[in-house]
């Protein structure tokens, strides 16, 4: 089925012809959505994220695993577009609070805080809702690394851009001119804010679309893309913690996701793009879910290790509960965390490490480090 969902502006440079696409405004009409071969993605995608939802308020501490998800986020959604950090040096690097060098890992550092503005942000009663400010504050943030500066950090673009090829002639995709962008974001920003039939789902993949085909900043439009659908989630009440991300599902079928980008541009396709997005819903609600409930237990688990060691100590004790959000830890750090002695962080660490809870740290440049390794080990996965 062909359906138009745009149209395009052409216009000559230096002699060559470029067709600049200018997407028509949500929700798609001419056909209306097929949403009969939509419904058992979308019932099995909702299912799984009410999963994850319930799994989040389970757990005792939930900051606990937004800790390592939001950082694992970070990490994906950077390496899709190129850097190789992983979850480890990122952990590493917050250890040790060293200003770093590593343009990779400044880069992954940037996104974890725009991501903290952005969530911040949205949880306050004052702070911005989801719209084109708040998306521009996050983009500044996103781009404040050496690598981004210069690409106009929190600012919607002036100049025509494209991908794909070495000039707007011979790209891809050239996504609407400058000119024609304000009219195009205020649409975006109205279907965010109009009263909808569709399900919440449905409208954060027909916008990550739309975010995607306006492309409104010269860099960084696929990441801010990504943190859109968790924050549009939230917007409509379908997630109160930030636990869904869809990087690892995005980054594992990256050219299936640009080509269904590609296709709702030039066949109009958006139910195909919609199964698509709904089955990583779901699979990474299901997966999230899980990790959750592993991580749950292997704390309830440690901690029970730690008080029943006849090493146990108060401090040991409250550095154990202090360990899921730095799980990466030296004599250092546990005595800041624990406003003590380094003699009494050194003793504290060793009670842990001798209820087998602490391992040293392998990579440790210098003195003694510990990790949380029964932690750590299914946060590893899928990097
Ligand atoms: N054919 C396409 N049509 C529309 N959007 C596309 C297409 N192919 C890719 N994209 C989007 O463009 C993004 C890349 O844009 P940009 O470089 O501005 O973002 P980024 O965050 O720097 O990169 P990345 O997404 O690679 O991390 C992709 O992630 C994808 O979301
Ligand atoms: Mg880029």
């Amino acid at each position: 089925m062909k359906r138009q969902t745009g149209t395009y502006e052409i216009s000559t440079v230096a002699g060559e012809e470029v067709r600049a696409f200018l997407p028509t405004a949500l929700p798609p009409s001419n056909p209306p959505l097929d949403l009969d071969a939509l419904d058992t993605p979308l019932r099995e995608s909702s299912g799984k994220l009410r999963e994850l939802e319930l799994a989040g308020h389970m757990v005792p501490s939930v900051d606990w695993f937004v800790y390592a998800f939001v950082r694992k986020e970070a990490v994906l959604s950077s390496q899709i577009e190129g850097t190789e950090s992983t979850f480890m040096d990122l952990l590493e690097s917050e250890a040790t609070g060293k200003a770093t060098n590593d343009r990779d890992l400044e880069e992954v550092c940037c996104y974890l805080d725009a991501i903290h503005f952005a969530w911040a942000e949205m949880d306050s009663p004052s702070g911005l809702p989801v719209s084109m400010r708040l998306l521009s504050e996050t983009h500044q943030r996103l781009l404040s690394s050496v690598r981004g500066k210069d690409k106009q950090p929190g600012e919607v673009r002036r100049s025509q851009n494209w991908l794909g090829g070495t000039r707007p002639g011979t790209a891809a995709f050239v996504p609407a001119p400058p000119h024609r962008l304000q009219a195009l974001l205020t649409e975006f920003e109205q279907a965010i804010h109009t009263e909808s039939d569709l399900h919440p789902l449905i409208r954060a993949g027909l916008l990550h679309v739309q975010f995607e085909t306006l492309h409104p900043y010269l860099d960084g439009n696929g990441r801010l893309g990504r943190l859109l659908i968790a924050l549009l989630l939230k917007h409509w009440g379908l997630m109160s913690r930030p636990l869904l991300y869809l990087s690892l599902f995005l980054k594992t079928h990256q050219r299936e996701y640009y080509e269904r980008l590609g296709a709702v541009r030039t066949d109009g396709d958006w139910e195909g793009w919609l199964a698509f997005f709904l089955r990583g819903v779901a699979e990474t609600a299901g997966d999230a879910a899980g990790t959750a409930q592993v991580l749950n237990s292997i704390v309830i688990d440690c901690r029970a290790k730690a008080h029943a060691h006849p090493n146990a100590t108060v401090l040991g004790l409250r550095l154990f509960e202090l360990l899921p959000e730095h799980p990466i830890v030296g004599v250092r750090l546990a005595s800041e965390l624990l406003a003590c002695s380094r003699p009494a962080a050194t003793k504290a660490l060793g009670s842990l490490e001798a209820a087998g809870i602490l391992a040293p740290y392998e990579n440790a440049e210098r003195g003694r480090t510990l990790s949380f390794e029964p932690y750590l080990a299914p946060l590893r996965d899928g990097k």
